[in-house]
């Protein structure tokens, strides 16, 4: 193991920081350039890029493990290559090899071995790989260039306190159009996040849910990050809808729900009228990994699940095998985990 950067591993947040290198890649004349790391954190490109005026851009999220043996693994990562080129596609812009974006974020986190922090401190180094439309453009139209770039930050839990449950309140607002970009990972679905967002930190929670943006009668995301609830009858209950980011981990969780709990399992309607029906209930995400969710306020009353303060049982024993698959300590389903 190299030399680790002199940070309080313990204390992180969710902030950025700047760290030793970045990827960059260029996309031009119809073709991906190698790519390189370089130490700069600053981009120069032309004013006329249509990612600063159309929004023409995605992202992706992931993060880097360390192990108890001091390994480093990362969870997933071609699912994340496959859903940057959901969003490439959505938004008229150039296909990521997913070799190159894999191979591009294994270049990042191991020149940045550093700033991975030690197994024990629930720390991890967040990878945000990004996609964006440059060069000279006015009309509203594709760019002629693009920029892939990976940069990597050391992080501790997205919610402060970590594993203990957060209420939610419901927004007035819509995120994503019923068949708009909710699906895909593209800045214009956070930039219309960004007022709901502070409506509900202001009131005092941990961020807000969105209903379905047709009838506004279902759940269909915590902040940024997808809902899940257990049932009276233990089925665990995660919604499906075209304008839902289809996340990685609930994906994982849906699995192993079902073969490593032995849970029912089923993605289906949330309806925000029957929150009863629920147990517990949580919010999944690379970021937020599972954050219970303490409450839900609608309509000034606060649906309370299994606790404001005490984490139930089921969601539990998901946290603990699913971080025990992503820090080494559990065996993971086949090609989950990539060694870095
Ligand atoms: C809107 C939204 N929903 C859900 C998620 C969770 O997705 P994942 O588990 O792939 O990180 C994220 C974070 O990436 C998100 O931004």
């Amino acid at each position: 193991m190299s030399k680790l950067a002199n940070i309080d591993w313990g204390n992180l947040g969710f902030n950025y920081m700047q760290t030793d290198f970045r990827y960059v890649s260029t996309w031009k004349d119809g073709k991906w350039d190698e790519g390189e790391l370089v130490t700069d954190n600053k981009l120069s490109i032309s004013v006329a890029s249509t990612a600063l005026h159309y929004g023409q851009q995605c992202f992706e999220g992931l993060k880097a493990y360390r192990t108890k043996n001091g390994d480093i693994q990362l969870f997933r990562p071609y699912e994340n290559a496959k859903r940057i080129n959901l969003g490439a596609q959505r938004l008229l812009m150039p296909e990521i090899p997913e070799e190159k974006f894999v191979d591009a974020v294994l270049q990042v986190v191991r020149a940045n071995e550093a700033y991975v922090p030690p197994y024990g401190t629930g720390a991890t180094l967040y990878i945000r790989p990004l996609l964006i439309g440059v060069g000279d453009n006015i009309g509203v139209g594709p760019a002629p260039e693009y920029l892939f770039s990976v940069f990597c930050i050391p992080v501790g839990p997205y919610f402060k306190g970590g594993m203990t449950p957060v209420n939610f309140t419901v927004s007035d607002f819509d995120r994503a159009a019923p068949y708009g970009t909710g699906a895909a990972k593209v800045g214009g679905n956070y930039a219309a996040s960004l007022y709901s967002y502070h409506l509900a930190k202001k009131n005092g929670f941990g961020d807000c849910i969105y209903l379905d943006p047709l009838t506004h009668t279902k759940i269909e995301e915590v902040g940024s990050a997808n809902f899940f609830g257990i049932t009276l009858d233990d089925e665990f209950v995660t919604p499906k809808s075209p304008s839902i980011l289809p996340s990685i981990t609930k994906y994982s969780l849906l699995y192993l729900a079902k073969e490593n709990l032995g849970l029912k399992v089923a993605e289906r309607d949330a309806l925000i009228d029957n929150l009863k029906e629920f147990k517990e209930a949580g919010a999944c995400g690379t970021a937020a990994v599972i954050t219970p969710i303490g409450g839900i306020q609608y309509k000034g009353k606060l649906h309370v699940f299994h606790s404001e303060t005490e984490v139930g049982p089921n969601t539990t024993k998901l946290y603990n095998t699913l971080c025990g698959i992503q820090f080494g300590d559990l065996e993971a389903p086949a090609g989950w985990v990539i060694k870095v």
